[in-house]
């Protein structure tokens, strides 16, 4: 073995996240969360479920909090709630997780790409008067890695042309914007629990935020097979329901996710200040007003694919969020979009680098990152 070699092998993994770490700080107060459930033998719209409910609202500082069974289904529910249906065009950007354009197409509806700001990888709110036609029937705009996107012009093009706007919040939760926080900003905030995100279950679950009294009251009907009082059914619903275990351990969860998304934002800073040192490597952008939780620390670099490779080589894991924008997804090839449709958003793809991110990392690993990236740039 070549001295390189060994001291690679001596080397202590640095994952991309550890939901383990997490784990061994909670776990006592998890476990006694899941036996009153337990206890209880209530497993489906019970207690905890509405608890959490009115926490997240409260957290988001809006009315009503509707729990369902995935961030997928917030959205589906939500694009129900405000009327949209097949044949409808809905516009969202193009820089996305997939779910975002296929809950629109699980509707049959159409989704319209819009590009994004090169700087903050959010909707571009610009696009939205050169995509928008007589059919569009509602705006999703997504707060991606963490931060929200610039809802001011949003919110007056939806306004204008009077068309309800869906925040997807599943990478987002608690983060702000102009001193609100994302969810409580478009008429619907649509939030998944998936295990990795800031606020992970221990499986799926979601919910859809509002101020709406009404668009709440029919979201629970549809997560509920469109039962309006038991066994009467005045519309098509299916089974959207968080479960209370779930619910429970995202109480548990809850009362810790203002420290970590303060162990979140002091690692992002952490970066940001050994990586000015770097040059060549565009670290992320939070402007004034806005509050960042660092879902990603997301990095920019012509040499992305060559730097991940050399991570690697020396145990740092790092993802690309996402290598493919949703118009060139083989599921939207029949929609007619071609590659340089959305520059912005095509170039992020090929230049984008995740980071190890989650609130117990250390920073003499954040250090250990740094270095190999400034090793690889020679610098
Ligand atoms: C931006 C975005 N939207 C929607 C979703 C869908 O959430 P879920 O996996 O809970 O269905 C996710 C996460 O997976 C996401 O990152």
């Amino acid at each position: 073995m070549s001295t390189h070699a060994q001291l690679n092998s001596a080397l202590e993994p640095i994952p991309q996240f550890d939901l383990s770490a997490q784990y061994a700080a909670i776990g006592a107060e998890i476990r006694a969360a899941i036996e009153r459930v337990l206890s209880s033998q209530q497993f489906i719209l019970g207690r905890e479920g509405a608890a959490l409910e009115e926490e997240i609202a409260s957290l988001c500082g809006v009315a009503y909090g509707v729990g369902v069974a995935s961030g997928t289904d917030a959205l589906i529910l939500a694009l129900r709630a405000c009327g949209v249906r097949a044949g409808d065009e809905v516009l969202l950007p193009t820089s996305t997780f997939v779910a975002t354009g296929s809950a629109v197409s699980a509707l049959g509806a159409k989704p319209v790409f819009a590009d994004i700001r090169p700087e903050t990888y959010t909707l571009d709110p610009s696009e939205l008067e050169r995509r928008v036609t007589l059919r569009t029937r509602a705006v999703i705009v997504v707060h991606l890695y963490g931060l929200a996107a610039d809802m001011d012009p949003i919110v007056a093009f939806a306004k204008s042309r009077k068309l309800p706007l869906i925040e997807d919040c599943a990478q987002a939760i608690g983060a702000g914007y102009k001193g609100r926080r994302v969810g409580s900003i478009g008429d619907t905030g649509c939030f998944s629990f998936y295990p990795t995100k800031n606020l992970g279950a221990y499986g799926d679950g979601g919910m859809i935020v509002t101020n709406s009294a009404e668009v709440a009251a029919r979201l629970r009907t549809l997560r509920n097979h469109g039962q309006t009082t038991k066994y009467i059914s005045s519309e098509p619903g299916w089974n959207s329901r968080l479960d209370e275990i779930q619910a429970a351990i995202l109480r548990v969860k809850l009362r810790h996710l203002a420290d970590w998304q303060s162990a979140r934002r002091s690692n992002a800073a952490e970066y940001t200040r050994l990586l000015e040192r770097v040059p060549g490597i565009m670290p992320p952008y939070e402007g004034e007003g806005f509050e960042h939780v660092y879902h990603q620390y997301t990095i920019r670099t012509e040499q992305r694919d060559a730097l991940q490779h050399h991570l690697a080589a020396r145990k740092i894991d790092s993802t690309v969020y996402y290598p493919h924008p949703l118009h060139l997804q083989p599921l939207y090839a029949s929609l007619g979009d071609k590659r340089g449709d959305f520059p912005h958003a095509e170039r992020a793809a090929q230049e984008v680098l995740s980071l190890p991110m989650y609130p117990e990392l250390r920073k003499g690993q954040i250090a250990r990152v740094v270095d190999a990236v400034a090793n690889f740039l020679k610098c």
